[in-house]
């Protein structure tokens, strides 16, 4: 039998993700973005599938984000593309607040 272990990756101060909006980190050699939204956290790639843009540079409403370059859309929670032009997913990541920091497993 093998044990799966989480390698949790300790990402920032939960205080330092705003809420209803997003930001971009340098994270173990990815480029990840951590969105706060009803007091939860929520973390994908930053770059989007379809072109080489920041989500962090987008619009976040709900659990929405929208691509700056041409306003794809992508459901937080889980990568889901939810608008043209995007069609491939973004990866996403579990995400833990624990001692008031934000852990990610990125693996
Ligand atoms: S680069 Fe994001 S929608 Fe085109």
């Amino acid at each position: 039998m093998t044990t799966m272990t989480t390698h949790w990756i300790d990402a920032a101060a939960h205080g330092d993700v705003p809420e209803d909006d997003v930001i971009g980190l340098a994270i173990a050699g990815r480029d990840i973005a951590l969105y706060g939204v009803g007091g939860e956290v929520f973390a994908t790639d930053n770059i989007c599938t379809h072109g080489h843009a920041r989500l962090c540079d987008g619009f976040l409403e709900g659990h929405e984000i929208e691509c700056p370059l041409h306003q794809g859309k992508f459901d937080v929670r889980n990568g889901m593309p939810t608008c043209a032009p995007v069609t491939e997913p973004l990866r996403s990541y579990p995400v833990k607040i624990e001692g008031g920091r934000v852990w990610l497993a990125l693996d």
